[in-house]
């Protein structure tokens, strides 16, 4: 696991747009996994600036949604298809194929679970997955005792977790307590991972997910067994 320390987050986002660039330019036909909350916003800004610079294509990318509330319609300015649709895919000219969203409103849930796992495995697993961690340690929506061999699947959320994203949400009551989301075992089939922290309040998770002991109780902790993970955090993600 590389560490990388950043003085604050516009530097933060910065760098993983960096990276990021590099990865879409030296990969033939990469495939990325994304991220939200608001950790990653910087880098979805700073990736939409670059395109309209003219200085980039996404014209050979794929992209995966990390996770997904269940029972928002993908119009729900909440739900996580409207934040990337808004805050990239619109802007960067794709086609409908390069986009891979879990539907959150599937009929058969299981079945669109099975689907989206399939459709990672299909298209060659992910060449660059973008992760943000959870206060309790969740990565995309695997929440603390979640096994680490899972796959993408339907979960509940924790009342922590419901908690922190209301803010998203006109009020806590119209949060979903359910979503889909890639499992840990996929998200650890990713060949490359970026790990994004911001912030005094995610000290203690920064301190656990790299020094802790690997565990289920806390999923981020897995990254230590991962191959090819950088993190990128920021000073005040740092204890003194
Ligand atoms: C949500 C998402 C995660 C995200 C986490 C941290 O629960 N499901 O994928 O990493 O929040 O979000 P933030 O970056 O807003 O702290």
């Amino acid at each position: 696991m590389e560490v990388i320390k950043v003085a604050d987050y516009e530097a933060l986002s910065k760098k993983v747009c960096e990276i990021f660039i590099n990865r879409l330019q030296t990969i033939e036909n990469p495939v990325f996994g994304l991220a939200t909350g608001s950790t990653p916003k910087g880098l979805y800004k700073c990736l939409v600036e670059t395109y309209e610079s003219g200085q980039i294509s996404f014209a050979n990318a794929k992209f995966f949604n990390l996770d997904e509330y269940i029972g928002l319609d993908k119009s729900h300015p909440s739900s996580y298809t409207y934040y990337l649709m808004k805050k990239l895919y619109e802007h960067i000219h794709l086609t409908p194929d390069q986009i891979y969203l879990p539907n959150g409103n599937a009929t058969d849930l299981q079945e669109e679970c099975a689907r989206y796992e399939q459709c990672i495995r299909d298209c060659g697993h992910i060449d660059l997955q973008i992760l943000g961690v959870g206060i309790n340690g969740h990565i995309g929506f695997n929440e603390p005792g979640t096994p680490f061999n899972s796959r993408t699947d339907v979960v509940n959320l924790t009342e922590s977790t419901m908690r922190v994203n209301s803010r998203f949400f006109k009020s806590i009551d119209d949060i979903p307590h359910r979503a889909i989301t890639m499992g840990i075992g996929t998200i650890m089939e990713s060949k490359e991972i970026i790990m994004l922290v911001s912030g005094k309040h995610k000290a203690d998770t920064l301190q656990r997910m790299i020094h802790g002991n690997v565990t289920e109780d806390f999923p981020a902790s897995i990254l230590q067994k991962h191959p090819n993970v950088t993190v990128i955090a920021d000073e005040e993600a740092f204890h003194d």
